[in-house]
């Protein structure tokens, strides 16, 4: 006898446009139960009638109520179905609060409306703790990081600390590391500064909330690459300011584009070096124009080289700040890419005349950056061991790199065509054939395969269907592993989107 489904159907809101599948529904089950449509001890509907009403497949749906198990809404029970727990975070935290009688608080309230803004505007990303995963943006390859070398140096470092070493650090960073970044950057990126003027920070995200608080007034415009960096756009968003999206063509940020929609934006922010997420390296005449800009408009340029020393094929071109002469440009690197994410250190070098406002702005945020992680840092670059990490992971990366190539080219001819890379961590795949980037991306998804989806990354254009790869983190086997698995799901949605042309004809 077939089962009788016991749930009548369930409204959840429409999906918007820049929402994942996944995300939508995990949200959507997830305020059903904190409102109280799916009551304490109640059964979820199935994943076979969710996923028939709302048209997804049936990983993604398993993947949402897993992660709602997760977080503590439901309990899943083999062979009986989802049951929504009957304390869920919401009540907990409300109930200790209040030590009363349960009361529905949105869990927004109270807040700012800087608040507000950051609350719903999180670093976009997955947090698990893969070590090779197969395509996700922005992480470096960690199984490969000479851990001994590290524990070598950073024991050796702590048997010898001085006791002045436990007290309070300089806001700016520990000395001797920002002698040494000064060194290093002026050699490999023709930056010619001094350690007066590099900053010690946690990373690119911790430098940009520095200069945004230092920088931008509540309604001040910001030129952002479009497509760009969301976790930019969203804490430039977060500080109030209005973000306008410039358009990125084959020669990187369009200037002219840029003074057409508002020419007195006080901050831009770009990434020169290999462009995220096209991959393009912005020309010699984009750079002039930029800084020409800059100047007539006393505006500041906010470069993030977060994978700019990771160039496989022809020379780099000079960091950008080393055509400005120190006066609008602020650059930013980040260890958390060239070395490991967990480390959390970054620096920017700034023009001099920042460098005090950041000095009393730290001093009054996180004051200073841990000294003995930045000591152990100094060491590593002072012996020579970053410059050869470097050079060992450009062959690694190039070598990945060329395996997703070849992959693409074999499995997904046709369907997918990959963006000319030469440098950087992640490459485009635009899709062909009408095959729709966010369906790929969410029954990958549901199979373990991370990507991005290129629209995820744009502030208000829309752009083709394409989604971007990381193959830093993965493995050779990860990335074969991974591309067959895209390659099923694509044909898959090929042939479903024949079949419904079929029906509709
Ligand atoms: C373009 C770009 N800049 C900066 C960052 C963040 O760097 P950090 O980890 O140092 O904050 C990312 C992270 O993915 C990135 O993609």
């Amino acid at each position: 006898m077939p089962k009788i489904e016991q749930f009548s159907d369930l409204f959840l809101k429409p999906r918007s446009a820049d929402t994942t599948l996944y995300r939508w529904l995990f949200e959507e089950l997830r305020s059903a139960i904190a409102e109280g449509r799916l009551r304490p001890t109640s059964r979820l509907p199935s994943s076979r009638s969710l996923s028939r009403q709302y048209n997804v497949s049936r990983g993604i749906v398993v993947c949402a109520f897993e992660q709602l198990c997760a977080e503590g809404y439901v309990d899943c029970q083999v062979g009986s179905g989802s049951f929504v727990r009957t304390v869920i975070p919401e009540r907990r935290l409300e109930a200790r609060k209040t030590q009363g009688p349960l009361r529905e608080i949105p869990s927004n309230a109270g807040l700012s409306a800087r608040g507000h803004c950051m609350a719903n505007n999180s670093f976009p990303g997955v947090w698990t703790n893969q070590v090779s995963p197969a395509f996700r943006v922005g992480q470096p390859s960690i199984s490969t990081f000479p851990m001994e070398l590290w524990s070598r140096i950073a024991s050796r470092r702590l048997r010898r600390a001085p006791s002045s070493m436990l007290a309070y650090g300089e806001p700016l960073g520990y000395r001797p590391l920002r002698d040494a970044i000064a060194d290093h950057v002026g050699k490999a990126r023709g930056v010619k500064c001094t350690a007066d003027e590099v900053v010690i920070t946690s990373g690119t995200q911790r430098s940009l909330d520095l200069i945004a608080r230092l920088l931008l007034d509540r309604g001040d415009k910001v030129w952002m690459e479009e497509p760009g960096f969301p976790g930019a756009t969203r804490l430039f968003q977060a500080h109030g300011a209005q973000v306008v999206p410039v358009p990125v063509d084959e020669e990187g940020m369009n200037c002219k584009a840029g003074r057409a929609l508002n020419k007195s934006a006080k901050l831009a922010y770009v990434t020169p070096a290999h462009q995220f997420p096209m991959g393009v390296t912005m020309s010699f005449a984009r750079r002039t124009e930029l800084l020409q800009w800059a100047r007539e408009e006393n505006a500041w340029i906010f470069e993030d080289e977060y994978d700019g020393e990771f160039r496989y094929t022809g020379r780099p071109l000079a960091a950008l700040r080393s055509m400005d002469g120190g006066d609008c440009v602020i650059y930013s690197s980040t260890f958390n890419k060239l070395l490991f994410p967990t480390l959390q250190l970054g620096f920017m070098v700034v023009p001099p005349r920042l460098a005090g406002p950041i000095a009393a702005a730290k001093s009054i945020t996180d004051r200073f950056t841990s000294v003995l992680d930045q000591a152990i840092l100094c060491d590593f670059i002072s012996e020579g061991h970053l410059g050869t990490h470097i050079r060992r992971m450009r062959e690694i990366y190039a070598g990945r790199l060329d395996i997703l190539v070849n992959c693409v080219r074999t499995e997904l001819e046709g369907f997918m065509d990959l963006s000319p890379a030469r440098a950087g961590l992640q490459v485009v795949g635009m899709l062909s054939q009408g095959i729709s980037a966010m369906e790929v991306h969410d029954l990958a998804f549901a199979q373990g395969i991370e990507s991005v989806t290129l629209s995820c990354l744009a502030i208000n254009k829309s752009l083709p269907e394409a989604l971007v790869l990381g193959f830093a983190a993965a493995d050779s086997r990860a990335i074969r592993g991974g591309i067959t698995c895209l390659a099923e799901i694509i044909r898959g949605v090929k042939i479903r989107n024949l079949e419904q042309a079929r029906i509709a004809h």
